[in-house]
């Protein structure tokens, strides 16, 4: 493709390098190693002599790095999350910036259900009674947890979702099949949900204390950084769930830990992390946190299907071609971008 190239910073599955093979693109894998980032001078590096960057979430795409190639004519995040990238600084510059919405709906949702299953029945800690041969006898009161569904009480629980998204409604909808009343708050849909058969709209504190499973998924913004702080968790009630598959500065995870350790809320089923891979400190050490290393979108066809979107997004960077998912569309408008393909 007339010398144009794609730098690929980790590996991605192989739907997407079909993809990109077939259309005989000029591709270099910066880091095979699975286990291994990419060093901020090699991602600068490989910035600077590509003409479309293909990122994971994984690496911070700020203002140096999109200032430093004139010629780059996209980012590509195999992400549908994007705050690795800042977009603002993209838009400025005229570089369309694409992520990979839609396809990983599903598998998101279910993890967060089975997030919730398992904090609320303390799954990992039986897991690993077990494992450890510790089960000597059944008993009355071995690994209580608490009801999803109404239960023995007929008590219908509420599930509340915070980001009412593909995801957030994907994950409402789930919640029929246990009998549960759902609330929906967005922050960035103040006024109603959109018309959903799956939830009723709430305020963000009447959701807050009246939910015995808070579910996070908005995207990360500086409205939505510590959306959930301490204040936030102490409206909750001290029998309820947090649950957060989106991004981990939704949530400000020392006081997560403090509400954990003092019961301000009974649990919390986490794939995300403020400081990823690290935890807050005294986060590991509680019984009541379930801990996944943010793998919700992580089944075979999902994230086949993500690089196949990302690589197809790639492409059409590469062909000066409207992407199909920008999340800076408006960019196509500009004098700078249109100054950028001329180069
Ligand atoms: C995303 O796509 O934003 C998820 O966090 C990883 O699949």
């Amino acid at each position: 493709m007339d010398g144009a190239s794609i730098f690929i910073t980790r590996k991605i599955p192989e739907a997407g390098l079909d993809i990109l093979r077939a259309a005989e693109a000029d591709v270099t894998i910066c880091q095979e190693d699975e286990e291994q980032g990419v060093p901020r001078a090699t991602l600068l590096d490989g910035v600077r002599n590509c003409n479309v960057l293909l990122a994971l979430l994984t690496e911070s795409v700020d203002r140096e790095v999109l200032s430093t190639n004139p010629r780059l004519l996209g980012v590509a995040n195999m992400a549908v999350g994007f705050s690795n990238i800042d977009v603002a600084a993209a838009t400025d510059l005229g570089v369309p910036v694409t992520n990979t919405p839609g396809v990983l709906t599903h598998s998101t949702a279910d993890l967060t259900w089975a997030l919730i299953l398992a904090v609320a029945r303390r799954l990992p800690e039986a897991h690993n009674y077990m494992v450890a041969g510790r089960y000597r006898i059944w008993g009355p009161n071995l690994f209580l947890g608490a009801d999803v569904s109404p239960g023995a009480s007929g008590q219908r629980k509420v599930l509340g979702v915070v980001g009412y998204g593909r995801i957030g409604e994907a994950v409402a909808k789930r919640a029929i099949g246990f009998d549960m009343d759902v609330l929906a708050y967005d922050p960035f849909n103040r006024d109603g949900v959109q018309a959903s058969p799956h939830a009723e709209w709430a305020e963000f504190e009447d959701l807050l204390r009246t939910s015995d499973f808070v579910t996070l998924h908005p995207l990360l913004t500086p409205e939505t950084h510590h959306l959930i702080g301490a204040e936030q968790l102490r409206m909750m009630k001290p029998t309820s769930y947090l649950i957060n598959a989106a991004r981990g500065p939704v949530v400000d995870e020392g006081a997560l830990v403090r509400a954990l350790s003092e019961g301000w809320i009974a649990g919390a089923g986490l794939d995300v992390y403020e400081d990823e891979p690290h935890m807050a400190p005294g986060l590991a050490e509680n019984p009541n946190a379930v801990l996944l290393p943010h793998i919700a979108s992580a089944s075979h066809d999902t994230r086949g299907m993500m690089a196949s979107v990302a690589a197809t997004n790639a492409l059409a960077h590469l062909r000066r071609e409207r992407a199909p998912n920008a999340v800076n569309p408006e960019v196509y408008e500009g004098e700078v971008y249109r100054e950028r393909m001329r180069r």
